[in-house]
């Protein structure tokens, strides 16, 4: 046990699913694993282990935020062994080529700060995914058929921002779409020797303003789901 994650030694898989949403774990858990168990209930952030095609893996909620997602990374890596992290959750699109529905796979994360600025100092560490995760969730998109956008993201701090100039200024790089956790467990994986990488479901557009319609959430939501099992054991 440790101070967030109640799940006894041996209760959480080397392969870790890690949504923002501790009730998007529950249905992913519920929806696309055999023999889930419910391992972790501590501040109702929950996780649940078990097997995807004979497979082991948990799907341990990691709250929204970057401080949040960086408590759980080091934990489940630190003290429970977790060797590969991929995070599965929404972002809002930054470019007119990025429609709702569409999967964005996180090859880079920009950021203004993470909870490892302090430790960086003057150094601007480029937190990128792995690339054989990458490859093997772009080969698990391609054979579901869902449309993907493959590059840089930008991880916020702040979901209500006051600078909408941020946004043009990224777009004008190609950043892809925006969420808040990504670059944060991109640089723990790296410091840790763990494989990381976020699949992304886009449920808004900062240029459109239009946002997924919650009925359409699930099925959306699942095809991310798969990619990301896909990504780990294809
Ligand atoms: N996650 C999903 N949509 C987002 C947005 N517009 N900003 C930050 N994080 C998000």
């Amino acid at each position: 046990m440790t101070i967030h994650i109640g799940a006894k030694p041996g209760e959480i898989a080397e392969t870790v699913l890690m949504p923002g949403d501790p009730y998007r774990a529950k249905w992913a858990a519920e929806t696309f694993l055999k023999d889930a168990v419910c391992v972790n209930q501590v501040r109702g952030m929950l996780g649940f282990t078990g097997t995807w095609n004979g497979h082991r893996v948990t799907i341990q909620g990691s709250g929204m935020g970057m401080p949040s997602l960086s408590i759980y990374a080091n934990e489940l890596i630190r003290e429970y062994g977790a060797k590969t992290l991929i995070r599965i959750g929404s972002a809002g699109a930054m470019l007119d080529t990025v429609n709702l529905r569409d999967v964005v796979i996180a090859m880079t994360a920009s950021t203004i700060s993470t909870p490892s600025r302090g430790f960086f100092k003057e150094m601007q560490f480029a937190p990128a995914a792995d690339f054989g995760l990458l490859e093997r969730a772009v080969a698990a998109a391609r054979a579901k058929g869902t449309r993907i956008h493959v590059g840089g993201i930008y991880s916020a701090d702040v979901f209500y921002d006051e600078r909408p100039d941020l946004t043009e200024m990224l777009a004008r790089h190609g950043v892809l779409a925006v969420e808040m956790e990504a670059a944060e467990l991109y640089t723990v994986a790296a410091r840790h020797g763990a494989r990381a990488l976020a699949v992304l479901t886009v449920s808004d557009h900062l240029l459109t303003h239009e946002a997924l319609p919650s009925e359409d959430r699930e099925r959306s939501f699942g095809d991310m789901v798969e990619i990301a099992l896909g990504a780990a054991f294809g």
